[in-house]
């Protein structure tokens, strides 16, 4: 099917006088339906606006009875998401519906029949993008995919097209709302990591089994598009180096506070001098006065830095429907307005680029330690980190807390003396730039040391 001749020349009334182009949805969960509304209430003035006119046809979901706040979309509701894709009466196909299967299979077929898709999919396009491209390209329609990252936040068009010839040096981007969350509300009220998650999931913001997000997978796949656009590097979402926010404590975010430092779960994609990538995501101490230090809630950003742009930090929602139905919006526009023009978005060239192992990263890092409070422990501490090269910069002690479970209320035989009570310290260390592999040694040989009772957290500065 030749794009031209798959947009209706129908120009009558309901039409806006413009060709219509009909659209198959596939899925109504927040996003579909939040764009499902958009389509069937607004539709006259985005034609308005934009020359486009678009004609939600068809909407297909898992189960029909479900009740959909959507006015007028009952009668466009199938179960069947193969006979949206083979509707010939459909021009372009939006995929909402997330996961792999049967979303691949549905697109790919989408794509060689020849009809543009636009997918908000992170895990499809993460894990199968060079696949979803190549065909897209070789059936010379488009495959778009701005929601797919940092929902409303309009980066991966800025990053195509704006900075389309640009040499990008680094991108850090704050894109799981879910963690900025529960990170801001750790910070702002001193909730414990489980009540700032658990308030998360009852205002919706989590789900309920949130492993995706506070593992950092989700940050994880949306890393591996963003080295694809941003770099064009054959990049999946096995590739990022990941960790998530579920060992930061309350005192991390407290000595990071006193140290002048924001914590935050980033996903960053650096291109090395040595022409390697490196893609990670992890917790981060970021420098209070960085832009991204200040951003708070639910909220994503992303910050560029490229050779001849600069600096700059595109900022917004980065989940719920609306928000991410406005960034699919703005995809079916383009890709119906291509279709109607005979025209197709620039290919997404990948190739091969060496992944820099996370062993070879080089910044300064925040280390918390709880230890034995007595004397030949810090010399102890300095001789690990210093036989492995890494230089201290700063080093700060906390108030002794108890050893859990030598003694308190607790214990089982009250009658009995109380053993004696060790004293323990906390004590943070922030390093200058060190290399990973170092780090990582020092970590080992600590935990050997009788003098060291626990490794608190490792976090990497990045920002400075
Ligand atoms: N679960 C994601 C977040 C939104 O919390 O940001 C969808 O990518």
């Amino acid at each position: 099917m030749s794009p031209s001749a798959s947009a209706s020349e129908d120009a009558g009334p309901g039409t806006w006088g413009r060709p219509t182009v009909r659209v198959g949805l596939l899925g109504c969960g927040n996003v579909g339906s939040a764009l499902a509304r958009l389509l069937l209430t607004d539709a006259g003035r985005i034609a308005e606006r934009t020359g486009v006119a678009l004609e939600l046809v068809k909407v297909a979901v898992r189960s029909a009875s479900k009740e959909r706040d959507v006015p007028g979309v009952e009668r466009l509701i199938t179960t069947d998401p193969f006979g949206v894709v083979r509707d010939p009466a459909i021009d372009v196909v939006v995929e909402v519906m997330g996961g792999i299967s049967p979303a691949r299979d549905l697109v790919l077929e989408a794509l060689r029949s020849g009809k543009p898709v636009v997918s908000a999919n992170k895990e499809l396009l993460a894990n199968h993008g060079a696949e979803l491209w190549d065909a897209a390209a070789a059936a010379g329609v488009d495959l778009l995919f701005e929601a797919s990252v940092a929902g409303g936040v309009p980066l991966i068009r800025a990053l195509r097209e704006s900075l389309a010839g640009e040499r990008i040096h680094r991108v850090m981007g704050i894109v799981n709302g879910t963690t900025n969350y529960i990170l801001t509300r750790m910070a702002a009220s001193g909730a414990t990591y489980q009540e700032a998650l658990a308030e998360a999931q009852s205002l919706g913001f989590a789900e309920r089994d949130p492993t995706a997000d506070v593992e950092g997978y989700d940050a994880a796949a949306k890393a591996a598009i963003l080295a694809n656009v941003a770099f064009g590097a054959k990049v999946v979402a096995g590739d990022v180096y990941r960790e998530g926010i579920s060992h930061v404590s309350g005192q991390d975010i407290e000595a990071a506070r006193r140290l002048g430092f924001v914590i935050k779960l980033l996903a960053v994609v650096e291109a090395g001098e040595d022409g390697a990538l490196g893609v990670r995501v992890h917790p981060a101490m970021v420098p209070e006065a960085h832009p991204l230090a200040s951003v708070s809630d639910s909220y994503n950003a992303v910050f560029i830095e490229g050779e001849t742009v600069g600096q700059l930090m595109l900022l917004g929602r980065g989940a719920g429907g609306p928000p991410t139905a406005s960034a699919v919006l703005g995809d079916l526009v383009d890709a119906a307005h291509n279709l109607t023009v005979k025209g197709v978005a620039r290919k997404l060239e990948l190739r091969e680029v060496p992944i820099r192992p996370i062993d070879d990263l080089r910044c300064a890092y925040y280390l918390s330690l709880f230890v034995a409070d007595r004397s030949g422990v810090l010399s102890a501490i300095s001789g690990v980190l210093g036989r492995h090269n890494v230089s201290v910069r700063s080093m700060e002690q906390d108030a002794p807390e108890p050893e859990p479970g030598v003694a308190g209320p607790s214990r089982p035989d009250p009658g009995r003396p109380e053993p004696a009570r060790e004293a323990q310290a906390h004590l943070v260390f922030v390093t200058h730039p060190a290399f990973e592999r170092d780090m990582q040694a020092c970590l080992h040989e600590l935990r050997q040391l009788d003098s060291v009772r626990r490794i608190g957290s490792l976090v990497r500065v990045v920002g400075h």
